[in-house]
Parts: C-alpha cells; sequence; structure tokens
C-alpha cells in the first residue's frame, strides 16, 4: 500500500537536477515574442490619453495594444469590475496601462519609456482608517453573532477593549507570475499559465479576446510557488499574452520579473479590527465583539471571501457564548489584495489570540491557562456560525503540547531569564490553529479526475488541481496506485489542462488533495470494477481473449482484491498479473479509462443568516514558540518551537511535514519580519529582496518539534486524510505571541500596542518609550 508512506515527491529528483520545466524554461518557439507590461505612475487618476507612436519607432518593438483592443476589458474572480488594462481611472500605481511586444526584452524596457500619459490625479485613500472615515467599501456589512454580547459586556466582571492591526504580506514565490500563448488555426489558443486556476484562466482568456471557451485550452504544468497569488490574478496576465499572440498571429511569452511582480500583484489583506471582551475572574470569555476591516486595494478580487473567512476564524480554538463579528472590505489605492495561504484565517485568528494574551495579563494569569479554561470542550461544541466541532482534537492536542513542550518549566526559566538578563529578554506563547477546510463558496467544492490505464499497466492520471509544491500531484499518484496495488513509478500525474478536466476550482483552500484525490479514488475504482468483473468471467469460465464479456455490476466481488501489481481471488486462492488482466480486459472490449466527479456532501453555509455548515471538518494544531529579544536592537531569534498537528490520516506524512514546516515558517515571517512599505502617495517601496525580508534558514526555530496526532475520525475525507496546506500558517502566530508576552514583562503599559508584524523597529519602539 502507497497511501500513507513517504514517497518523494514527484518533482524533488528534477528540481533538483534543474530539469523540471518552469514557463520560462520552455524552449523558444520559432517566431516567439516577449510581452510586457507598462504600469500606470500614480496611484489614482484619469487616463486622458495614452501616446504610443514613438514607442512604436523602437527596433524590436512589434506592437502595443491597449484596453481598445481588447474585446471585453472587464474581469473578477467574484465582482466583475476590474479592467485588464486601464480605460478611465487609474485605481493603484503600477496598474497596467499597455501591454508591448517584443523580439527583445531591451526593446520592451525602451518602449515604455517613450509612452506618453495624460493623466490627471485624483486624491489617493491609502489606508483602512480613511476608507472608513469616507465609508468607501467593496462590500457590504457582514454579520455572524450568537447569544447577546452587549448583555454579556454589560454584566461581566471584566471587561477589554483595543485595536488590532495587522499588516500584508507578499507572497513570493521564487517564479514569478508567467505565461505563453500559442495561436493556432481557427482562432483557437493554447495558453501555458502559472496559474492556480486553469478554468478561470481559460475563461478570462477567452471573454477578454472575444472567443469563446472552447477555443481556448489552458494547460498548467506547475507553478514555482503560488501561495494564492496565482488564484485569481494570473488570469489577467495570460490575457495580455494571448491579446499579443492574436493580434500578431505569433507565439508569445510573458515573464514578469520579481519587481513588477511585487509593484502590480495583490498581497495578503491588513487589517485593522476593533474588538471589545467580557471575561470572568478566572479568565473564562463571556462575550466578544469584533469588527473587522480589511484592505482590499482597489478591486474586490476575492476581499469578500476572504473576509467570510476572517469572520469565520474570529472565534479561533475558542468556544465563546456570546458573539457578535461584523466586517466590511476597505477600498484603496493600493494593488488589489487576493488570497494568500490562510486566506483571512490568519487576521481572524491572531486577534483572538492577542485578545486572550491580554486578558492573561490584565488577571496576571499565564495565557495557556486562560486557553485551557477557553478551549472547544465539554458539552456545547458549537462554534458562533452554528456548525458542530465533530471529533475534537483541541483539547486532547493542549494537553499534549504542554508537556511535550515541556511548557511549565519553561515558563519559570523564561520569568528568572527576565529577572537577570540585562540585555535580552526572553518570552513564551501557546497559540492554536482550528482551520475550516473547504471553500466557502460551496459551488467550488467539487473537482473531476480522468484516468487512463494503459495496456502495460500504467496509469495517466489527469485532474483540476494544479501542482505549486505542494505535493498535491504525489498524494493523487498515491491515491491511484493504492487503488490499483501497482507502485507509485507506474503512476503519472499530467500537466492540468482545461481540455481533459472542465469546469475546475482554483486548487486553494488546501482542498487540492481533498477534491481532486476523491475524484481520482472513484474514477480508479470504477475501473477496477470492471477489471474485477472480468477476472470474475474468467475465473468461471475460462474466458478465452476472443470472448465477449458483459461488465455484471450487480454482485458482490470483494474477496477479488488488487495487490502487488496482482489480482487476486482470496477465495480460491488464484490470482492472475494486472498486465495479464489489462490484456484479456482490452481484447473483449472493455474500457479502461474512466472519469469521475466528486463534490462534498453536506456544505451549507448561509451568508446572509452567517449561520450553517460552513466546512467538511477543521484541521488542528498547537504551537508552543519560545523567543529571545535583544533589548537594544529588537533583533528576535526563535530558540524553540514545538508543534502538534491532527492531519487525520495523512496520506504522506514527509510531504505534509513539510507542508507544517513551511507554513509555520511563511507565518513566523507574516508576524515579524515581512513589512510592506509604502510612500505616502501609494508607491511600494518594498519591492525586492533587498528591501523585503522574508525569512531564511537562520530565522528558523533553532531547536524545531514537528508531530502529528493519531487520529483515524476524520471519515468525510479521502482516506481518512486532513488537509494540510494552509492550517499550520496560523501557527506562526505563536512567535508574535512569544514576543507580545515578552514586551508584557518589562513594558506591560506599551505591550498591547505590539503591531502584526513585530518588526525590530517595532519592538525596540516598544521598548524604548
Ligand atoms: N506549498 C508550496 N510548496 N507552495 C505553495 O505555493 N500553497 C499553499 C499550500 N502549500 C503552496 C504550498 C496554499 S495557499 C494552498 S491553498 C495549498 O498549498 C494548495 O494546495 P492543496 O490544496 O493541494 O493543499
Ligand atoms: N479559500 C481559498 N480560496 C478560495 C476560497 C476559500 O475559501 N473561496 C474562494 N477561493
Ligand atoms: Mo490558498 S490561499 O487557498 O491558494
Amino acid at each position: 500500500m502507497t497511501v500513507g508512506k513517504n514517497v518523494p515527491h514527484d518533482s524533488a529528483s528534477t528540481h533538483v537536477s534543474g530539469e523540471s520545466i518552469f514557463i520560462d524554461d520552455r524552449p523558444f518557439l520559432k517566431n516567439e515574442m516577449v510581452c510586457g507590461f507598462l504600469g500606470a505612475p500614480v496611484s489614482h487618476g484619469r487616463l486622458k490619453e495614452i501616446r504610443v507612436e514613438k514607442a512604436l519607432n523602437v527596433p524590436g518593438v512589434l506592437g502595443i495594444f491597449t484596453h481598445r483592443d481588447l474585446a471585453n476589458n472587464r474581469w473578477g474572480a467574484i465582482v466583475k469590475e476590474q479592467p485588464i488594462l486601464v480605460d478611465d481611472i487609474i485605481s493603484y500605481e503600477y496598474e497596467p496601462v499597455c501591454v508591448i511586444a517584443a523580439e527583445n526584452y531591451k526593446a520592451i524596457e525602451k518602449a515604455k519609456k517613450l509612452i506618453e500619459l495624460d493623466i490627471e490625479e485624483i486624491e489617493s485613500v491609502l489606508c483602512i482608517q480613511k476608507s472608513i472615515d469616507n465609508k468607501d467599501f467593496l462590500t457590504a456589512e457582514k454579520k455572524i453573532a450568537r447569544g447577546d454580547f452587549e448583555k454579556a459586556f454589560e454584566s461581566a466582571p471584566h471587561t477589554l477593549e483595543g485595536i488590532f492591526e495587522n499588516g500584508g504580506q507578499e507572497h513570493f514565490y521564487l517564479e514569478s507570475h508567467a505565461c505563453a500563448a500559442l495561436p493556432l488555426e481557427n482562432n483557437q489558443i493554447e495558453i501555458h499559465s502559472s496559474s492556480q486556476h486553469p478554468s478561470e484562466t481559460q475563461h478570462v482568456v477567452a471573454q477578454s479576446l472575444g472567443l469563446s471557451y472552447h477555443q481556448v485550452v489552458c494547460v498548467v504544468k506547475r507553478m514555482g510557488g503560488g501561495f494564492g497569488g496565482k488564484e485569481s490574478q494570473a488570469a489577467p496576465f495570460a490575457s495580455l499574452v494571448g491579446l499579443c499572440a492574436k493580434k500578431l498571429k505569433r507565439p508569445a511569452r510573458m515573464i514578469i520579473n520579481k519587481d513588477d511582480d511585487m509593484k502590480v500583484t495583490g498581497k495578503r489583506h491588513p487589517f485593522k479590527n476593533f474588538w471589545k471582551v467580557a471575561f470572568d475572574n478566572e479568565g473564562k470569555i463571556l462575550g466578544y465583539k469584533i469588527k473587522l476591516f480589511s484592505n482590499g486595494g482597489a478591486y474586490t478580487d476575492l476581499s469578500e471571501s476572504i473576509l467570510e473567512r476572517a469572520m469565520l476564524h474570529s472565534d479561533g480554538c475558542y468556544y465563546i457564548p456570546n458573539v457578535e463579528i461584523l466586517g466590511r472590505v476597505c477600498k484603496t489605492n493600493i494593488h488589489s489584495n487576493t488570497a494568500f495561504r490562510g486566506f483571512g484565517g490568519p487576521q481572524g485568528n491572531a486577534t483572538i489570540e492577542s485578545v486572550i494574551e491580554e486578558i492573561a495579563h490584565y488577571l496576571k494569569k499565564d495565557s495557556f491557562e486562560i486557553r485551557e479554561k477557553n478551549i472547544y470542550q465539554g458539552e456545547d461544541l458549537h462554534t458562533p456560525y452554528g456548525q458542530l466541532v465533530e471529533h475534537n482534537t483541541l483539547p486532547e492536542i493542549l494537553e499534549k503540547i504542554k508537556i511535550s513542550s515541556d511548557y511549565d518549566k519553561r515558563r519559570k526559566e523564561v520569568v528568572e531569564f527576565n529577572k537577570s538578563s540585562q540585555t535580552h529578554l526572553k518570552g513564551i506563547a501557546v497559540t492554536g490553529t482550528k482551520f475550516g477546510i473547504a471553500f466557502t463558496a460551496r459551488f467550488l467544492n467539487q473537482a473531476n479526475a480522468l484516468v487512463n490505464m494503459h495496456l502495460d499497466g500504467t496509469i495517466q492520471v489527469s485532474t483540476g488541481a494544479t501542482e505549486m509544491g505542494q505535493g498535491v500531484n504525489t498524494k493523487i499518484q498515491q491515491i491511484a496506485a493504492g487503488a490499483f496495488g501497482i507502485p507509485v513509478s507506474k503512476v503519472q500525474v499530467m500537466p492540468t489542462s482545461t481540455e481533459k478536466n472542465h469546469n475546475t476550482s482554483p486548487t486553494a483552500a488546501s482542498s487540492g488533495s481533498d477534491l481532486n484525490g476523491m475524484a481520482t479514488l472513484i474514477a480508479c475504482n470504477k475501473i477496477k470494477q470492471r477489471l474485477t468483473s472480468v477476472y470474475n468471467t474468467h475465473l468461471s469460465g475460462g474466458l478465452t481473449p476472443a470472448d465477449e464479456i458483459e461488465v455484471d455490476n450487480t454482485q458482490d466481488l470483494s474477496h477479488i482484491v488488487f495487490e502487488d501489481s496482482f489480482v487476486k481471488d482470496t477465495k480460491s486462492g488464484k490470482s492472475i498479473s494486472l498486465k495479464e488482466l489489462i490484456s484479456i480486459a482490452y481484447l473483449n472490449r472493455v474500457s479502461m479509462g474512466d472519469y469521475a466527479f466528486y463534490k462534498t456532501p453536506g456544505l451549507g453555509f448561509d451568508k446572509a443568516l452567517g449561520k450553517g455548515q460552513a466546512f467538511n471538518y477543521y484541521t488542528n494544531g498547537m504551537a508552543v514558540s519560545e523567543v529571545l529579544i535583544d533589548k537594544f536592537t529588537g533583533e528576535t531569534k526563535v530558540l524553540r518551537t514545538d508543534i502538534l498537528m491532527d492531519l487525520g490520516r495523512s496520506i504522506n506524512p514527509g510531504i505534509d511535514m513539510g507542508q507544517v514546516s513551511g507554513a509555520f515558517v511563511q507565518g513566523m515571517g507574516w508576524v515579524t519580519a515581512e513589512n510592506l512599505v509604502y510612500s505616502d502617495t501609494g508607491v511600494l517601496l518594498s519591492h525586492s529582496p533587498t528591501t523585503y525580508k522574508i525569512p531564511s534558514i537562520q530565522d528558523t526555530p533553532r531547536e524545531f518539534n514537528i508531530d502529528l496526532l493519531e487520529n483515524n475520525t476524520n471519515d468525510v475525507c479521502v482516506h481518512r486524510s486532513k488537509a494540510v496546506g494552509e492550517p499550520p500558517f496560523l501557527l506562526g502566530n505563536s512567535v508574535w505571541n512569544a514576543i507580545k508576552d515578552a514586551v508584557y514583562s518589562v513594558r506591560p503599559e506599551n505591550a498591547s500596542k505590539l503591531r502584526l508584524p513585530a518588526t525590530c523597529e517595532e519592538i525596540v519602539t516598544l521598548l524604548d518609550e
């Protein structure tokens, strides 16, 4: 059985040897052009005229196209309000104004300097507060509530209130946005894209070029990282490269460089959350009210769903009897913010974890104790939106990690250390993740798979899942190999393509393996059922290759099993090699390909009421982190992190451990060093690796212990596994709370002001004040 084993990532060796093909590794085709875009020079303004004559004269420039060349200039993941190329109002700095096709990149750079724009500048809105003041929102107010918050707040022994602010985050995938287009006969076009969402890319390309969907095929071999940044935002680039290819009838590619990518694409949403909390003497939360405001940037993109997920994660891992959660997306003149690992979950979760840290300090108790008091446990396990937390593993995880991390002893050591050290500070904290698995937009919880079995017994699987490093292809490979009892080397997962799998959802919401893995398993089982029937007939009647057989689905054939590349009849003890059986089936004209569809059952969240089954299940985990802070520079080291994750019955523990450690470190980056800096006119100043700091190997915890909880209860997911991609991201937050804990120990009056990210400057300022 390959399922549950540490099968190496299917691209591991070719990534290391450099043989893996990314978009820009594709050999140039005959006549292939390169493309680039011109970004707007202001963050808000009316574009009155574009003059391209001089630029067109640059040697090597083949064409310059504007919104006038597009059949349809509007796209959007939720609301179709976003121009592919500016046609009237420039809404953020660097917004694409026109696209240039040329023989080489130098010509594009020269042309950009010669394009003349007439712009009438308009005052910009650049922060959440100004948007709130102007009532300038991208969405209507959303609400989730239970009980009576006001009453709880008035009658509680203790109350606190405050504002929690978090910054954005750049995805920093190693491969920037990239796409290529090949014009074909009869107006067909083939798009290769670094996209998490080939179907949407196909649709946006078709709509913008005035084509039907059947004229466009979008292929995704792999991405060099996506992290949510390529869920919606790959599509408009594909339109631009498609436009050049279609207009000039030549193949084209568009590879965005790092600086341009960072300036033009959306990031994680900054939030400003206003909260109030009521609690008793023991720290039990009686009521919680939070008003979330996210910075959506210039356009809606996925912001509405991201806000919703933030609201659905505002309870964190904690049961709160009286809750009121309100949310709104602010419109500002920056890049349109988008999906990023966690999809709003981290922002909602970070707020409640921060509030708990404040409750603990106020009551002069250890925050671990406050978390123990409030964690989902006991009789009522309903979330504020009414979903039951089933097979709840949270209390078990908290209890186990307290022991495995040696929390009590280390807490005492931290207190002692802070009394004696003149130069450094320590802090320690536990935080949790209870991440809801499913797209909150119900219709997206569907997938289809195509499985082709060849005569030599090897299999090609095609699904809508896209590989971005997370290992979905390897898991699908294991699922198919496991179904037929063959080695994974006999299964090849094919490039994702809209001509094999249609109407697919983005590979997102951590559910790529859940959905596509299940569809794959169903398709495999359909083929297996036919093969089983063939074998049964063969056993009983001595079927000759020339006979025709009827496939009989009515008998119980569970005694026939697929194992070790053989098909075995456990009743008679007879067996046949899979390859031989395939040959018999083929000669008897039995299909060995199949297609299957899967939709997650039981989902139903009523957005208007803020109630219902939003998720299929929860992926849970907890982390304890300890930090050491230099009092004079604010420099922070993570001394030790212990993580315990409940991933159900992991399909591939090795890959999952990689996901947990990677997500944690990315989460840690968000809460510490990653700081987006804008000028006061809305220009992103931190747009390269020299000015934007992601965590390096030096920043990972000096001692890093990751464990998986044993849990066989998740019967609603393929092979009882659980999704892993995003949930551990939220645990990076334990580092932030450990920093907050450290600041409390010397500057209690300042600790509640700690912003996220807690950069060195931020920490040193709070310690100095
Ligand atoms: N891991 C790697 N190496 N690269 C990525 O881009 N994206 C993350 C996560 N893990 C990502 C990753 C995000 S945002 C999601 S939603 C999931 O992978 C998507 O894949 P899955 O649904 O197959 O887990
Ligand atoms: N998560 C991630 N991506 C999404 C979602 C979601 O819930 N909904 C739409 N895109
Ligand atoms: Mo992940 S943010 O759902 O692509």
